[in-house]
């Protein structure tokens, strides 16, 4: 049983992988300020577990109550779910996206390095990647071109964690890219509840079928893809979870390393698709009109998981159908 810290716990990821935690039997401390989710959630994620954990409402960018929390806890490792990650609002903020992200992470590492823990685990994206130079996309592919600051923050802090490794080897770092994580908790407890308008695809499908936005607009059909939409390698969010289990039982076999894994399923569905599949698995209606192209969209982008399949054993179980019935299930709970 090992004790883990968990940054930015009580928000979509992480409060799935606290779930999945607490289920094997680890120790858990979350960190969070409900910059992007709710205080309930951690009472969601008692009710799910019958299992409690350690929790302080703090700024991961406030070292000396970050330190606080090492004083008071024997930490063995750290998964780094913080950050902010709207896209387009990253655009339009660029200042508060590096000093949000990039600083709460050094931050975060200082302080780990001082108390002397040094496994971690990093929430990075298959934005890295940019416009991929091929499909599927392995861990070996080029990264950068990143089109936004939001992915520019996961770039640079991937390049961070290789320079400090560089540094001192006794670190153990495991650097997941994640492709698109949808879906929620099968007890329809906590899910993803952006607020405001959704940016991403499901979530956007979710509150559509409900009611609450009038269409969906559908960016583009003019991609060179199956259907001329965008695609992508969606992810139920409780596989992915799972992946940072495995993350941390990497680490902890094998002593010194840095790693990097996709976490995908290795399969592209189109937006068309991701549309019937809500329509058909659920019995709702989704109304789309199809609208000009998103800037800085890409026409493809899905994994090649294979490397986290042989390395780590980790191996996706949740099908299409169940992303669109469990997203579905977290939104009416909430109506
Ligand atoms: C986006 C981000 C990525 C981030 C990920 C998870 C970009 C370029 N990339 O990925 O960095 O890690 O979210 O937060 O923004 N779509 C529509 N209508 C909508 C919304 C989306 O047609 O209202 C389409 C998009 O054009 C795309 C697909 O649905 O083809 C998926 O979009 P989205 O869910 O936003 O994810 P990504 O763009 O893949």
């Amino acid at each position: 049983m090992s004790k883990v810290l968990v940054t930015g716990g009580a928000g979509y990821i992480g409060s799935h992988t606290v779930v999945e935690l607490l289920n094997r039997g680890d120790e858990v401390v979350i960190i969070d300020n409900f910059s992007n989710s709710n205080k309930d959630v951690l009472d969601s994620i008692r009710k799910i577990t019958g299992k409690d954990f350690k929790f302080y409402e703090i700024d991961y960018l406030d070292k000396d109550k970050v330190e606080k929390v090492f004083e008071e806890n024997e930490i063995d490792s750290v998964i780094n779910f913080a950050g902010f990650k709207a896209v387009g609002e990253s655009v339009e903020k660029p200042l508060e996206y590096y000093h949000n992200n990039i600083g709460g992470a050094v931050i975060l590492l200082e302080v780990m390095k001082k108390y002397n823990v040094k496994k971690f685990v990093f929430s990075s994206s298959a934005t890295v990647y940019g416009d991929p130079e091929i499909i599927p996309i392995t861990e070996e592919c080029k990264i950068g071109g990143t089109t936004n600051p939001y992915g520019t923050t996961k770039l640079f802090i991937e390049q961070i964690l290789q320079d400090l490794y560089v540094s001192d080897n006794t670190w153990d770092i495991c650097i997941l890219r994640y492709f698109n994580p949808v879906g929620a908790h099968e007890s329809g407890l906590i899910g993803e509840d952006p607020k405001g308008k959704p940016n991403n695809l499901m979530p956007y499908i979710t509150k559509v079928a409900a009611g609450i936005l009038p269409e969906l607009s559908v960016f583009g059909n003019d991609y060179d893809t199956k259907d001329g939409t965008g695609v992508r390698d969606y992810i139920h969010v409780v596989d992915l979870a799972k992946g940072h289990l495995l993350a941390l039982d990497k680490l902890d076999k094998e002593n010194k390393g840095i790693f990097i894994y996709n976490l995908g399923t290795g399969n592209g569905y189109s937006v068309l698709e991701m549309i019937e599949a809500f329509k058909k698995v659920n019995n709702v209606d989704v109304p789309y009109k199809i609208v000009e192209r998103r800037p800085g969209d890409i026409a493809t982008c899905y994994s090649d998981p294979s490397k986290a399949e042989k390395e780590l054993g980790f191996k996706t179980t949740k099908t299409l159908e169940d992303m669109c019935r469990d997203g579905w299930n977290y939104q009416k709970n909430k109506m």
